[in-house]
């Protein structure tokens, strides 16, 4: 049974992660500072495993840990580290919100940057140098073309939150450039990551309200605010609204598991990959599916562009479905099914529980 130490294991996207990689035999070290997350989802996952898998709770560790504390960071690798060595990190941890890292820039670099350097340090420090990385397709930034981004093209992030992930990738292959250790390194480019776990037990759930489109959304649909404000409606799409790529989170698991086995058969040293659809959805498309699928109506009103909103962000995916050997199963129908039923059986998330 292989070890992998996961950061940022109690979010969103690294709590599905952590159940798929418990379902796949290896045991688990979750490393989360749990400012944006709850601990209770270890819990959960264990419940939504045990009884196919019994002594599940003896594959998951859960450490409270920020990386930017480099001393405990040490020992934490230590202990785990102590009778079989760790394989891989699978890196979610990290500051998201777009708006946040404009207002608070030096906690974005400080969070994301100083604790990816922490991170690489440590794992350098114990012969650990297979990782996961949870990046995000905003540091391709702006494009005057509606054309669906590729991992070669232009890339000019526009906010602090992209330019930290972007510093970020910089770090990784300045690494396997310098070719004195064997680092190996897959970096996942992120669409819009929007679903949940089919049983309703886990989902989305940060301690900071997500100003993204389907937990806002949701909101409505729990009658817990009266709108939705749409950002435009004077877009160059086909309905005035601005187009993105919705990828459900058991799609986007699937890529990093695949991921993970790709740095594990040693096929590549780097490789950047985008994790979409390749499918594009305007918000009012979005909308109108989600009330077909849950017989909700949501009410929406048009109001001003976002600032630093783009009207077309679509993934090229066919590098990462050819290098992963993956395709994206789930369509806009199951990716509303699903959020709506975490979200009705759980309408404070882990906040009460
Ligand atoms: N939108 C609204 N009303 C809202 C919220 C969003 O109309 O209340 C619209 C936005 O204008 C956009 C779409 O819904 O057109 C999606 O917006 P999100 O905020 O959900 O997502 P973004 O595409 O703006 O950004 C997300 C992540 C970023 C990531 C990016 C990569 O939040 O971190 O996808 O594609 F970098």
């Amino acid at each position: 049974m292989k070890k992998i130490l996961v950061t940022g294991g109690c979010g969103f996207i690294g709590s599905h992660t952590s159940l798929a990689l418990l379902e796949k035999g290896y045991e688990l070290l979750i490393v989360d500072s749990l400012v944006n997350s709850f601990p209770v989802v270890i819990e959960k996952i264990i419940s939504l495993l045990n009884k196919s898998y019994p002594n599940i709770e003896k594959q998951i560790h859960l450490k409270k840990c920020d990386l930017c504390d480099l001393n405990l960071l040490k020992k934490v690798f230590q202990e785990f580290n102590s009778d079989k060595p760790i394989s891989a990190v699978m890196h979610f941890a990290g500051l998201k919100a777009v708006s946040d890292s404009l207002s608070f820039p030096l906690s974005y670099w400080e969070s994301n940057v100083l604790g990816t350097i922490n991170l690489l340090k440590v794992m350098d420090e114990f012969d650990c140098r297979n990782l996961v990385f949870s990046s995000s397709a905003t540091i391709y930034g702006f494009h005057e073309k509606k054309k669906d981004l590729k991992e070669d093209d232009f890339k000019k992030p526009f906010n602090t939150y992209g330019d930290t992930k972007y510093t970020i990738e910089k770090i990784l292959k300045s690494l396997v450039q310098a070719n004195r250790k064997d680092w190996r390194f897959a970096i996942l480019r992120y669409f819009n990551p929007v679903g949940a776990h089919t049983s309703g037990i886990i989902g989305e759930s940060p301690r900071n309200f997500a100003n993204n489109i389907m937990p806002i959304i949701n909101s409505v649909a729990l009658r817990q605010r009266e709108h939705l404000y749409i950002f435009g409606n004077d877009w160059n799409t086909l309905d005035g609204t601005p187009i993105r790529d919705y990828i459900h989170i058991d799609d986007l698991v699937e890529g990093h598991i695949k991921a993970l086995e790709h740095l594990f058969k040693n096929k590549s040293k780097e490789i950047s990959l985008n994790l979409g659809t390749g499918r594009g959805s305007s918000v009012l498309q979005l909308i109108k599916v989600f009330e077909e699928v849950n017989h909700i109506n949501i009410p929406y009103k048009f109001s001003p562009r976002r600032d630093g909103d783009i009207a077309y962000y679509v993934a090229d995916n066919s590098l990462a479905k050819k290098v992963l050997n993956w395709e994206p199963k789930k369509d806009l129908h199951e990716m509303c099914k699903d959020s709506w039923n975490w979200v009705s059986k759980n309408p404070y998330g882990y906040s009460k529980q």
